[in-house]
């Protein structure tokens, strides 16, 4: 079987995006524009993968840690063809079919790629170009063919006549080509055109000239060669892949209340009979359990839940574990290293960060929790805080089992409490406490009888 070479091609800033960042950086469904077509194309088992990159280049190479693809830089955006050129040297010796793919279209799937490959070879071609048939073709390229309906050329939209810009077949920017015809065609290639840029599609015209087969590949579902222009495009195609994610979510047996403001990564995934509220974004590495409950604003990023956990209404969780019957909320913020054990109940205002739970442990209302690991079937009262930071380092705590924490308790770390102590409330606890004891700070409560009546006469003799 012939290898496959892939060339994407991001060098471009994206004037239209009217952005610092640059285009192929502007995140679609999670992650930047550039890997979704990166992504696809990498299914195809690619021998050799040349990306070009320009603008923002060092950026755009720090968005994909993995291996095994070739970093090249074009200095100056002279247009597609000049892309192309750059990578020649990586593909000295290359016997194989280049597929050629833009950074900025998105949504190819691997069996469309893999039939147009299909489709070249079979025809034996020098070239074979993506077309699509478009309402509204504007901004692309059109297709032009002759009175046999073979392809002539392709003319870009600025140079187009309107008897041109009237063809709704458009190039859809995905070519698949023999290297040795690319790269000595690409050499002809001029920039006599509107923008001054040597354009990739011109090869076909050269080709022809030529004598070589130039073949076409008509997609049949022109939504996936979308290309992402615009703020605007990139906000619509956000919009469809949202739909495309919650509709099979919603068939896997989720009930998502109100798909419209759902928002589900690709990396996600989600357990039968879980009900999802409004507002709910589920983002990263994030798994969700068997019949658990999201009443609604809830954020969660790389977070596991396990089955039947029921996050009440307006939480943000990252990178969490939550054992299966755990209750959390509404408003509760768990931090990074957060895991909470089975039934375990975490209330109203209560933040926990790097912080262990045991089964049955309860944080009900208004605490911090960071840097602490307590055992099961623990109650911590309103008001607890772990001071675990002095100004220079942190410092743990850990709590036994059954422990009772009253209300107003804070506990200056590092510190440790043994099993079944007992905390009076309002109290300061500096020293580790033996297991079974009862802690509370020796305060003499006074009382003065009538004094409100005192004070009150007395300020209104001052007002007189
Ligand atoms: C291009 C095609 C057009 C086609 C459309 C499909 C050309 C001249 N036109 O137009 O026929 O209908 O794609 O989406 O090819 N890039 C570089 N270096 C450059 C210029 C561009 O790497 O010097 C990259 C861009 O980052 C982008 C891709 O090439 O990822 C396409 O460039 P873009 O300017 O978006 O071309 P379109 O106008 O969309
Ligand atoms: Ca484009």
């Amino acid at each position: 079987m012939k290898e496959i070479g892939v060339i994407l091609l991001a060098a471009g800033q994206g004037t239209r995006m009217k952005s610092n960042l640059p285009k192929v950086l502007h995140r679609l469904g999670g992650k930047p524009l550039f890997l979704h077509a990166l992504g696809t194309a990498r299914e195809l088992k690619p021998s050799r993968v040349a990306i070009v990159i320009g603008h923002g280049a060092e950026a755009v190479r720090e968005a994909y840690c993995e291996q095994g693809v070739n970093w090249v830089v074009q200095k100056k955006q002279l247009g597609t063809g000049h892309a192309v050129l750059c990578v020649k040297g990586h593909f000295c010796g290359f016997t194989g079919d280049l597929l050629i793919l833009s950074g900025d279209v998105p949504l190819f799937k691997e069996q469309t790629l893999r039939a147009m490959v299909r489709a070249h070879r079979e025809r034996n071609a020098a070239l074979t170009l993506m077309t699509a048939v478009l309402d509204a073709p504007m901004g692309y390229g059109r297709i032009l063919r002759d009175m046999c309906g073979e392809i002539s050329g392709i003319v870009e939209e600025r140079d187009a006549t309107d008897a041109q810009k009237r063809v709704q077949e458009v190039n859809a920017g995905a070519y698949v080509a023999s290297p040795e015809f690319l790269f000595a065609a690409l050499e002809q290639v001029d920039n006599k055109n509107r923008q001054g840029e040597y354009y990739l599609p011109d090869v076909v015209t050269i080709g022809l000239t030529q004598g070589k087969r130039i073949a076409t590949f008509r997609v049949d579902d022109s939504r996936e060669m979308l290309g992402i222009n615009t703020r605007e495009e990139l906000a619509a195609m956000e919009k469809a892949l949202q739909e495309q994610i919650n509709r099979k979510w919603m068939n896997d047996g989720v009930t998502l209340q109100d798909p419209q403001t759902t928002y589900i990564e690709d990396g996600v995934s989600i357990g039968r009979d879980t009900v999802i509220g409004p507002n709910s974004h589920l983002r990263g590495r994030t798994i969700i359990g068997e019949r658990c409950q999201i009443d609604g604003s809830a954020y969660l990023t790389d977070t596991e839940l396990e089955d039947e956990v029921h996050l009440r209404f307006s939480v943000v969780l990252t990178s969490c574990r939550v054992a299966r019957g755990a209750i959390i909320g509404p408003f509760a913020h768990l931090r990074p290293g957060t895991s909470l054990g089975r039934d375990v109940h975490i209330g109203n205002f209560v933040e926990c960060k790097e912080a262990t739970l045991g089964e049955g442990t309860k944080a009900n209302h208004l605490s911090y929790l960071g840097d602490v690991t307590v055992g099961k079937q623990t109650n911590i009262g309103a008001g607890t805080i772990t001071c675990n930071y002095d100004g220079f380092k942190k410092y743990r705590t850990s709590i036994g089992d059954r422990v009772q924490v009253g209300s107003d308790t804070t506990l200056v770390a590092p510190i440790s409490l043994g099993d079944d102590v007992y905390v009076a409330t309002a109290t300061t606890i500096r020293h580790d406490i033996p297991a079974g004891a009862l802690v509370f700070n020796d305060r003499e409560e006074r009382v003065r009888e009538g004094w409100t009546e005192q004070k009150r006469n007395k300020m209104r003799g001052s007002k007189n």
